[in-house]
């Protein structure tokens, strides 16, 4: 499984860079605003420290202005996918700019149905927001499953992206199922490598290695 982090803040995306753990990028518009940092400038910074694809999220919900917005994102750099919301004009948008050889991630996908809608269309990675629909009782891990499972049905290329990831639990569930990729907060993939027997072995172990006689 691929590990993308889910962040615009780019010390966080250098810090999970550096441990050579993440396989790309991914934003959204509530990522970038807490930056406080214009959209251009952060994307081209998070293009200089990951070699891997980069979300960047589309503001128009009408075809043509999608369109617009998706060739001058994607124009910016080879890395760049467009995230184009799961609505009919998106749909609309996805299958132009699949032609046109853009890549496309298509994000608020909350249902089966809607994740096979987007892979027929064209795109190249479908969102399920899992930690949203636990948030309002359901199971998001479900729709995970069931999109993995539709598009090896019917040989889609298409990628399960699992998205909305809140705590490890969910990146070992999304593995399992064999989800394509997991979009992680950086507080996460810290959380991924905590153990509190590393701790407390490495702490005995350097403190057995101050016995140890020189010589
Ligand atoms: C996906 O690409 C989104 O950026 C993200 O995973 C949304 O997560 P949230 O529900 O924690 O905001």
């Amino acid at each position: 499984m691929q590990i993308f982090i889910d962040t615009a803040d780019i010390e966080e995306i250098r810090d999970a860079a550096a441990m050579g753990v993440i396989d790309g990028v991914t934003t959204n518009p509530s990522l970038v605003a807490k930056t406080g940092r214009p959209f251009k400038e952060v994307l081209v910074d998070i293009c200089e420290v990951v070699d891997g694809p980069i979300s960047a999220e589309v503001l128009a919900t009408d075809y043509d202005g999608i369109l617009k917005e998706a060739r001058a994102l994607a124009a910016m750099h080879e890395n760049i996918v467009v995230k184009v919301p799961l609505i009919a004009e998106g749909l609309k948008a996805v299958r132009t700019l699949a032609g046109e050889g853009i890549r496309v991630n298509v994000t608020l996908c909350f249902s089966p149905t809607q994740g096979l809608l987007a892979a027929k269309a064209g795109a190249t990675y479908v969102s399920p927001f899992v930690g949203r629909v636990d948030d309002i009782s359901g199971n998001g891990m479900e729709i995970v499953q069931q999109l993995v499972t539709i598009y090896q049905n019917y040989g889609l290329e298409t990628q399960v992206l699992a998205a909305s990831i809140r705590h490890p639990l969910h990146v070992v569930q999304a593995s399992l199922i064999g989800a394509h990729v997991a979009t992680i907060p950086h507080k996460v993939i810290h959380q991924l490598l905590k153990h509190p027997l590393t701790d407390i072995g490495l702490e005995r172990f350097l403190a057995d290695a101050k016995k140890i006689p020189n010589g």
